[in-house]
């Protein structure tokens, strides 16, 4: 088959996703795919045009480690020659010739279903989620509407726009501290505030108000970290994240060592069930294609909260979906081709 595999982006996460990029197109070589793998933003040479790239694309692409720091993305701006929009030069015109592209951008253009609007207006097969669950998946008080007419457990709490009373609202609300405030947009725990006193409260509200026009702020749920992956509608053993030291914040998510993953997740019978049924229930919910993974706070009483799902996961070494393919005995080859497979399926 002829891939793209389409990584990089303009989203503070590109350097993760150049990493799920290679890891992806490396695996899909391996398994006799012509995978061209081909930044976002950046684009590609086609000297040759398109099916020359594609033929010549039979070798993996080393895979770089990933940058302890967000990337200049001003600088990324600065250095491209060509291109329209996000779309760099020859992005599309490679994208239109594969059979499929492989979406392993993560967060802002590439996870908020604006690429896949687009990829659908011009008739090209993408792996994932389409637009609609994308957007949904992306704005978390979209989603907690969504949860909550559809009866899935989520923390209660409220969408907030810029210069209204956080404190009175909560009041006539019923949300007392500790409260938890994030942005509607944010990922990698960047933007989220945990607030115990009257007055961290009152700078997790300006402090996220600082990168968005529109907030969260709900219900603090205390319990265990769990994650649960779907896959073509199966939901895979969950993981339990345990940080080290505090909560799982920017610093616990991605420097090594300070995160201990357990997978399979120690759970009871029951309580694997529930957060299974869990994730299936909120991968329908937000209109999810594919596959997907969602986050949970698990109460001491097996009550599992869903806080969001994440529509392009990391795929990383180190990344949790392919650890939960793998304890469900599926290598990181067969998940590839799995998720590739499943966007040959969409809206049957
Ligand atoms: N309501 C909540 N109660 C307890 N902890 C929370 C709550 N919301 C978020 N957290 C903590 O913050 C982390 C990041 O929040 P999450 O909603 O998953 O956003 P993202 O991962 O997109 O930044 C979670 O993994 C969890 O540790
Ligand atoms: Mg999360």
């Amino acid at each position: 088959m002829n891939i793209v595999v389409l990584c990089g982006g303009l989203s503070p996460e590109r350097n993760v996703s150049l990493t799920t990029g290679a890891m992806v197109q490396g695996a899909l070589v391996e398994r006799g795919h012509h995978a061209v793998l081909a930044d976002l933003f950046m684009g590609v040479e086609l000297e040759d045009g398109p099916e020359a790239a594609f033929a010549a694309a039979t070798e993996p692409i080393p895979v770089a480690a990933i940058d302890e720091a967000v990337p200049d993305l001003e600088a990324v701006k600065r250095s491209r020659e060509g291109g329209t929009g996000i779309f760099g030069k020859n992005i599309i015109e490679l994208c239109c010739h594969a059979d499929v592209v492989f979406m392993a951008l993560h967060g802002g253009d590439g996870e908020n279903g604006r690429i896949q609007a687009a990829f659908d207006l011009l008739g090209i097969r993408y792996t994932g989620s389409g637009h609609l669950g994308s957007a949904v998946a992306m704005h978390k008080g979209m989603t907690k509407q969504a949860f909550l007419s559809d009866g899935i457990l989520t923390p209660k709490g409220l969408r907030l726009k810029k210069g209204f009373d956080a404190a009175g609202i909560c009041d006539a609300e019923g949300l007392s501290l500790p409260l938890v405030v994030k942005t509607c947009s944010g990922g990698s725990s960047i933007g989220v505030y945990i607030a115990k006193t009257e007055e961290e409260f009152e700078n997790a509200v300006k402090g996220a108000f600082e990168y968005e026009e529109e907030i969260i702020i709900e219900e603090y749920i205390k319990g265990r970290e769990i994650t649960c992956g779907i896959l073509g509608g199966k939901p895979l053993p969950p993981v339990e994240i345990i940080p080290k030291d505090g909560w799982y914040d920017y610093k616990n998510k991605y420097q090594p060592g300070m995160t201990v993953e357990i997978c399979p997740a120690p759970l009871t019978a029951q309580e694997d069930a529930v957060v299974r049924q869990a994730t299936a229930d909120a991968f329908r919910s937000l209109h999810l294609e594919g596959y997907a993974r969602m986050d949970f706070i698990l109460t001491a009483d097996g009550r599992p909260y869903c806080l969001e799902a994440n529509t392009l996961p990391g795929m990383t070494p180190v990344s949790l979906i392919p650890q939960e393919a793998a304890a469900a005995g599926i290598s990181y080859g067969e998940l590839c081709e799995e998720i590739i497979s499943l966007a040959f399926n969409k809206g049957e």
